[in-house]
């Protein structure tokens, strides 16, 4: 894993769901100031913040999946489909960080226009599907998770 940090599993769910949904507001301020330097046409710094808050993503993702993804398949695998499909967007957020992430932050001054275009696109783009991630698994996969949980 890319953090190196472990994974807890003794942190009871609701807790955790709570200090997700925390993260999501932390990550939230990031991506508006990333959104700032975009229309600024800092594209560097735009990248810089976001390396800043990659690692963070990276073992946020890992412990939805680890964690939340468990609980949901031994309880309610009948219910799982919508979450899954969810945790998949995991796919392409790893991918924008371990490679596209580096181009751009390779992309200087705007000395190439079609190249800065595109790197703005693609920084807009990032964090709007970021944006709608968080949105879908506050709305269907830790309602879910906790729901489950407590149905013991
Ligand atoms: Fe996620």
């Amino acid at each position: 894993m890319a953090s190196g940090s472990k994974i807890n599993f003794d942190e009871p769910i609701p807790e955790m769901i709570k200090r997700l949904e925390i993260e999501h507001k932390e990550f939230e301020s990031k991506l508006a100031e990333v959104k700032t330097c975009v229309e600024d046409n800092n594209i560097m710094h735009a990248a810089e913040i976001i390396r800043s808050i990659s690692d963070k993503i990276i073992h946020h993702a890992v412990e939805e999946e680890a964690r939340l993804m468990r609980v949901i398949m031994r309880k309610a695998k009948e219910q799982s489909s919508e979450s899954v499909k969810i945790m998949q967007e995991h796919n392409w957020v790893m991918r924008f960080l371990k490679n596209r992430l580096i181009t751009l932050e390779k992309v200087s001054a705007p000395s190439d226009t079609d190249e800065c275009a595109q790197a703005k696109n693609d920084l807009n783009e990032f964090v709007d599907n970021l944006r709608a991630h968080f949105k879908e698994e506050e709305q269907i996969v830790f309602p879910l998770t906790l729901r489950v949980e407590r149905a013991d």
